[in-house]
């Protein structure tokens, strides 16, 4: 796919959110990756380097797999390529939960990137607020214009993306990057991006697909306004809409 071959594919939905609908799963599967790779080129030829924050997630989890084998794993300077995460379980990087751990499983470790280049979430650590602001001073020295080129989330069962849960603190930041998050509903603390952090990026791609996410989808793009409920719904802004990349089936209830 050319540099910008992909965006002929853009619906506009609102002033605020885009779709591209590529197919179904395998379809969506390959336009994701080549158009992953596509991204990263651009950025490489333009600014000497890719900066991309990766999430947890199935559909994520079958992309990274594929940046791994042929034709893609040499088709980028993996040299270049600057690996963050936007959330993270407060988990250690070896525990099956990890999001560190599913990327690298997955793909990552299987690529010539430069070790340096890899930037973790450490949300397992006791000073969680410590660590996120740590965490965010790598991010703002790490890339010099403040901006990532891509910023990959996923969408959960209950409209949270990245660890944006649904009426948690999080939601409410305004300044900060990076935040621990209680999430009551699993009972458990998180890192994440904050919405600011999210909207200052050169892209940022949501990845849904299958029809188990159907009915969320459609209630996230087409339902009535309740960010607090649906927190993906609160992703975009009209200087930098988000898109959205789902699947045949994921997208099936959309007009
Ligand atoms: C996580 C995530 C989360 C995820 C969604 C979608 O760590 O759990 O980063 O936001 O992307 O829950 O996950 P699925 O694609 O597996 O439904």
């Amino acid at each position: 796919m050319s540099a910008t071959a992909w965006e002929n594919h853009l619906r506009t939905l609102d002033p605020r959110r885009q779709l591209i609908v590529p197919g179904d799963k395998e379809a969506y599967l390959d336009f994701c990756v080549s158009q992953w790779i596509s991204i990263a080129k651009q950025a490489i030829a333009t600014c000497g380097h890719f900066a991309v924050a990766l999430s947890g997630g199935s559909t994520p989890k079958a992309l990274f797999s594929r940046l791994a084998q042929d034709p893609y794993k040499d088709a980028l300077d993996w040299g270049k390529v600057l690996i963050f995460w936007s959330d993270e379980r407060s988990v250690p990087p070896e525990d099956p939960d990890s999001n560190y751990r599913m990327a690298m499983d997955a793909g990552f470790s299987q690529l010539p990137l430069n070790p340096e280049n890899i930037f973790r979430m450490h949300a397992e650590e006791e000073a969680r607020e410590e660590a996120a602001h740590r965490y965010e001073q790598v991010i703002r020295s790490k890339l010099p214009e403040g901006r990532f080129d891509l910023i990959m989330l996923g969408m959960g069962d209950d409209g949270h993306t990245a660890s944006l849960f649904p009426h948690t603190e999080a939601l409410g930041e305004n300044e900060r990057w990076v935040i621990e998050n209680w999430v009551e509903q699993k009972k458990t603390w998180r890192m994440t991006f904050t919405y600011p952090c999210i909207h200052q990026a050169r892209l940022v791609a949501v990845y849904v697909s299958g029809a188990g996410k159907a009915e969320m989808l459609k209630r996230v793009l087409k339902g009535t306004d309740e960010p607090l409920e649906l927190p993906s719904q609160r992703l975009g802004t009209v200087e930098n809409p988000v898109l959205w990349m789902a699947d045949a089936e994921a997208s099936s209830l959309l007009d």
